[in-house]
């Protein structure tokens, strides 16, 4: 409650003189009448920790009284029959500290009034076209109103520009959450290094996962588990998870909770039958080295583009010593060989969304890391069954190691370091 009142005043101060509008993210329907699995809107949880759907948020820095106003379900004793508790009007106010709260079918007339005195509207617009008429009515609103006199939103701003760059520097309260989240998903990879063996289906390594997962209260799991055994290793978002593993081939499992709102995101891959052979081993090294290049540029500083450089180049190094790219080094690098292998970047910001968000670019050059930035760092060599250029004996082999990182001021944190991760590590955790 409180770090969520100090979210909201940050982010009012950070929009004075305007009022900021954030809608819930809506229901979706699964099939006929089944809902997919709720997930509130990242931004809205962010500022309120209210997980309820059809919600509205809207921040005024120049409201006197009703900075925080939340529109919500109301309470309904039928419905929650149904469906379960709501917080209602009174729950909002009392719970969750709104300054005045409303139920929902009122937001197209209570908007309006909302909107006056701010002179800017910070706004997410086209994000969602629905959502998009009923703001730009109230907006609409205001603006009659403003021909007798008020003060109306002139300027609309990307609600999402200093939102999103708050929500990329975590505080220690968020770190807390990001490193249990972190401890979760290793001891799931380490269960899973354990059970992994030839005959076992991949559902049952997903499943164990998920497992872990919901017994330390992790909601669910932070992006869909992706449990790939033989060349499924080398597709990089195979998800059917339904295939037998075999003796002899290597398990890619890139599979991390969210826990709070919070994800993490890990890759480990195995031997199935708990020894790497000599192609494999060759391969896994490669990644490897290049993860702890990366992870040693991954300070503040340094920009994600050089973090990714410095992986290339080691992967770059090892394929040409293996015969897989041709060199010259140099040349290789110029025309990014490694892309044939290594077809993805090796970083992405990492918070409440695993592919988070935050800007990337600043005037169009890639910017530099900072304390409290939290990213991943995941070099792969992906070699396809079909890639007629590399030697039959390496064809098939896919391997990714990812790690979440945190850049702190005297170098960077990886909040799974506890995974088994070099070879002497995976072989034995695979050997129990
Ligand atoms: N699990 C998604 C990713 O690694 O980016
Ligand atoms: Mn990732
Ligand atoms: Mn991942």
């Amino acid at each position: 409650m409180q770090s969520f009142s100090e979210r909201r005043a940050r982010l009012l101060s950070a929009i004075h003189p305007g009022v900021l509008v954030l809608f819930s993210t809506p229901t979706a329907i699964r099939n006929n009448d089944v809902e997919h699995e709720y997930r509130q809107s990242s931004d809205l949880f962010y500022l309120s920790g209210f997980d309820e759907p059809e919600t509205v948020l809207v921040l005024s820095s120049v409201a006197e009284k009703e900075k925080f106003v939340l529109f919500v379900r109301p309470r309904d004793p039928e419905r929650e029959t149904w469906d379960g508790r709501r917080a209602g009007v009174e729950g909002a106010v009392k719970d969750f500290g709104a300054d005045a709260a409303y139920p929902i079918a009122e937001l197209a007339t209570r908007l309006p009034e909302l909107l006056l005195g701010a002179s800017e509207l910070h706004y997410a617009l086209g994000r969602h076209r629905q959502q998009d008429d009923t703001l730009l009515a109230a907006l609409d609103g205001a603006r009659r109103r403003g021909r007798r006199g008020a003060v109306y939103p002139t300027r609309l701003v990307d609600a999402e520009v200093k939102l999103h760059e708050a929500r990329l520097f975590k505080t220690p309260e968020e770190l807390d959450i990001m490193r249990r989240a972190a401890q979760i998903s290793g001891e799931a990879h380490a269960a899973a290094m354990k059970s992994a063996k030839p005959g076992v289906n991949e559902w049952e390594i997903d499943a164990l996962f998920r497992g872990i997962f919901r017994r330390h209260g992790c909601e669910r799991p932070a992006y869909e588990p992706i449990v790939g055994s033989g060349v499924n290793a080398t597709i990089l978002h195979y998800r059917k998870n339904n295939r037998v593993m075999q003796d002899g081939e290597l398990l890619l499992i890139d599979a991390g909770c969210e826990l709070d709102y919070y994800a993490s995101d890990v890759t480990r891959t195995f031997p199935v039958n708990g020894r790497f052979s000599p192609e494999q081993r060759a391969i896994y090294e490669i990644v490897l080295a290049a993860q702890d290049r990366a992870i040693e540029t991954a300070k503040a500083g340094a920009t994600l583009d050089e973090v990714h450089v410095a992986s290339a180049e080691v992967i770059t190094h090892g394929l040409i010593g293996l015969g897989l790219v041709e060199g010259p080094f140099e040349d290789a690098m110029k025309e990014q060989r490694y892309k044939t292998f290594y077809m993805h970047k090796c970083s992405h910001w990492l918070g409440m969304d695993v592919h988070d968000v935050g800007a990337y670019y600043r005037d169009g050059k890639a910017r530099p890391l900072e304390p409290g930035m939290v990213l991943t760092v995941e070099p792969g060599i992906y070699i396809s069954e079909n890639a007629t250029g590399a030697a039959e004996r390496y064809r098939g082999i896919g391997v990714r190691i990812e790690d979440d990182v945190l850049v702190t001021e005297s170098g960077n944190e990886v909040l799974t370091a506890d995974i088994p991760r070099t070879v002497d590590a995976v072989e034995r955790a695979c050997q129990g």
